[in-house]
């Protein structure tokens, strides 16, 4: 059986973690761009830390990224020679609309993403466009603090109204928000959230995050208005929670983390806040204000199909356990699997577990557009990179998704990996954390040629592309 003939094989990247350029073409400013390398990114991610201007003596990786900025032809044209089907890039909002709301948007971003995409058509290859890949202008976190106010919703959509206008002859696949539910995790990054002395943070993200629920419903409604060929996806940070224990505390924890992180995608599919949510966010007194007719939004204008990346299950016990790392979230230390050079616990199996889960839960299509292993990679004297560990990795992760999908049964529309080209990782702003099967010489100091290598994964994702993931 396999996979289906259609199935979008591809790559994943993010705006502000590869593109640079950004003091170029009349670009504005974004919270992205104000995450600096180094000991106190973490705290400005969390929104504990306010820098709203570049600050002297800080490295912001962001500014240059891979330079994609430049380099997007003869990118594209290496992942056309692996057989792309699919790209997923994310938009920076700061090239279209500079300040974030103005009214006319910036020409010369709008034309840069046209010849993104008239690359991407010369070697037959799709873009799947993320709207918001933790991507806030800076003006409106000055002006507005950012996704706590509900002016938000209206801006985001201007934005939006604008992509699906220009883009309709080009773009069909669209995601209204990457990992919708890192807001609560990485709330500046996630929302451009900077918290204020004293008050209930909770209560901001959850605020946050609903402004974010009913902005994603009425981009859908606008989207399939625009052109009834658009397809619209939510996308959140997945992985299963499984208990450390068979102890039954144990397992009402990791059952409590899992609604916390489905509770995105509860609203976003099925079209309301689930009742576990509604009591408990009334409980710790954290339920957000909604206006009239929000429930009627939500309810009206579901996701057409659901989209997730998977990097690692999670693992939760009622006690104290020993942690790992993990994409930003905290969890117990999973004795059974093995574990990243970064920490992140390695799960297979985990990626067929989850995609089932999700299947149960929602029975919509779905689509894996995040997964893989972030290393560091050393160059051989001439200059060849042998990244079996990589191959090694994505080939197990995609041996657990065929079965999914052969033996199953899920629906699943493609997969792109994370991330084709090696770029600045999103935690740690490091260069070194890699992902790609073209490797960037661009080193953790800033210095190397920019030059593009193909890796010896480039060859074998290529092959799986070729053969439909027959020959792993
Ligand atoms: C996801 C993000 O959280 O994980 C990406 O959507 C990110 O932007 C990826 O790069 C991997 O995380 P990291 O921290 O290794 O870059």
């Amino acid at each position: 059986m396999g996979f289906p003939e259609n199935f979008l094989w591809g790559g994943a990247m993010a705006a502000n973690q590869c593109e640079g350029g950004i003091f170029e073409g009349g670009r504005g400013l974004a919270n992205v761009d104000l995450c600096p390398s180094g000991s106190r990114r973490q705290e400005i991610l969390r929104g504990h830390g306010k820098i709203l201007q570049m600050e002297p003596g800080c490295h912001y990786p962001s500014a240059e990224a891979i330079d994609f900025y430049h380099h997007f032809r003869e990118d594209i044209r290496l992942l056309g020679e692996m057989g792309f089907r699919v790209f997923r890039l994310s938009i920076a909002w700061t090239r279209i609309f500079p300040k974030g709301d103005e009214e006319k948007p910036n020409e010369e971003g709008l034309r840069f993403y046209d010849e993104i995409f008239e690359e991407c058509k010369k070697y037959g290859i799709q873009p799947l466009v993320t709207i918001s890949h933790f991507d806030c202008p800076v003006y409106l976190i000055e002006k507005y603090g950012g996704w706590r106010d509900r002016r938000m919703i209206d801006f985001y959509l201007c934005l939006c109204r604008v992509l699906f206008t220009r883009y309709q002859d080009k773009v069909t696949l669209w995601l209204t928000f990457n990992e919708i539910n890192m807001i609560l995790h990485a709330p500046f990054m996630g929302a451009g959230l900077c918290f204020r002395e004293g008050e209930n943070e909770e209560l901001v993200k959850y605020q946050a995050a609903h402004h974010e629920l009913v902005a994603s419903a009425l981009a859908t409604k606008l989207a399939h208005e625009i052109n009834p060929k658009n397809q619209v996806g939510c996308m959140f940070a997945a992985g299963s929670v499984y208990p450390f224990s068979c102890r039954p505390e144990d397992v009402w924890e990791a059952l409590l983390k899992e609604q916390e992180n489905y509770f995105f995608v509860d609203v976003q599919s099925r079209g309301y806040y689930p009742a576990y949510a509604k009591i408990r966010l009334q409980k710790r007194g954290i339920f957000p204000q909604m206006q009239t007719g929000d429930e009627e939004i939500l309810k009206k204008y579901p996701v057409d199909f659901i989209s997730f990346s998977y990097y690692n299950s999670r693992c939760v016990s009622a006690g104290t356990q020993e942690m790992a790392e993990g994409n930003l979230f905290q969890s117990a230390k999973n004795p059974f699997v093995n574990y990243s050079d970064w920490g992140w616990p390695i799960d297979p199996l985990g990626l067929r577990i989850t995609l089932n889960q999700v299947y149960d839960r929602y029975q919509k299509p779905m689509f894996i557009v995040e997964n893989g292993l972030g290393a560091e990679d050393i160059p051989e004297a001439d200059g060849k990179i042998f990244d079996d560990y990589r191959i090694e990795y994505l080939r197990e992760h995609i041996q657990e998704m065929k079965k999914a999908v052969e033996e199953d049964g899920v629906e699943l529309m493609g997969y792109t990996s994370w991330a084709p080209i090696d770029l600045i990782s999103a935690g740690t702003g490091e260069m070194k954390k890699r992902y790609g099967f073209i490797y960037v010489d661009k080193q953790e100091d800033g210095s190397g040629t920019r030059k593009r290598t193909r890796k010896k994964s480039f060859y074998w994702y290529q092959k799986v592309i070729e053969t439909n993931g027959e020959e792993l």
